[in-house]
């Protein structure tokens, strides 16, 4: 329970958009983009724009303000951005059996951030 309420609050403390975050928010942001840069960053870009981006794969700047996958044109949810994560498709590799499930909240807290 004490484990569900702090998550919680760090989920809504993560919607607060432009506020600084608190001590304990930045290591979670941090560890999202240490798992960002060991699996994704090769194939995405996050602080380029997708005119910028010289990268493979879209890039996810600002990517939650908005409300569509860059490529897809899904609608934008948590959810969606997961099972792409763990189901990868013919190009992008599948992540469910390198990264947990708290791995990919972690990495998506970090994308939200951005
Ligand atoms: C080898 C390159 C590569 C790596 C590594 C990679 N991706 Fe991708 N990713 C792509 C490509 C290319 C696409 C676009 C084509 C597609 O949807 O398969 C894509 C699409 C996506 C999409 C869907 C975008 C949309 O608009 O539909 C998401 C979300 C995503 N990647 C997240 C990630 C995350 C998070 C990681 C790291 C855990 C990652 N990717 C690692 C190449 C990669």
């Amino acid at each position: 329970m004490r484990r569900l309420s702090i998550s919680l609050l760090m989920a809504a403390s993560l919607f607060a958009a432009d506020q600084k975050p608190l001590p304990w928010e930045k290591n979670r942001l941090q560890s999202g983009q240490a798992l960002f840069r060991a699996n994704c960053v090769v194939c995405h870009d996050v602080d380029k724009t997708q005119a910028e981006t010289k990268k493979f794969g879209p890039s996810f700047y600002q990517l939650f303000r908005g409300d569509k996958l860059p490529m897809s044109g899904d609608k934008l949810t948590r959810a969606a951005v997961k099972d792409k994560i763990k189901s990868g498709s013919i190009i992008m590799p599948a992540f469910d059996k390198v990264l947990n499930d708290s791995e990919i909240d972690l990495l998506i807290d970090y994308l939200q951030s951005k």
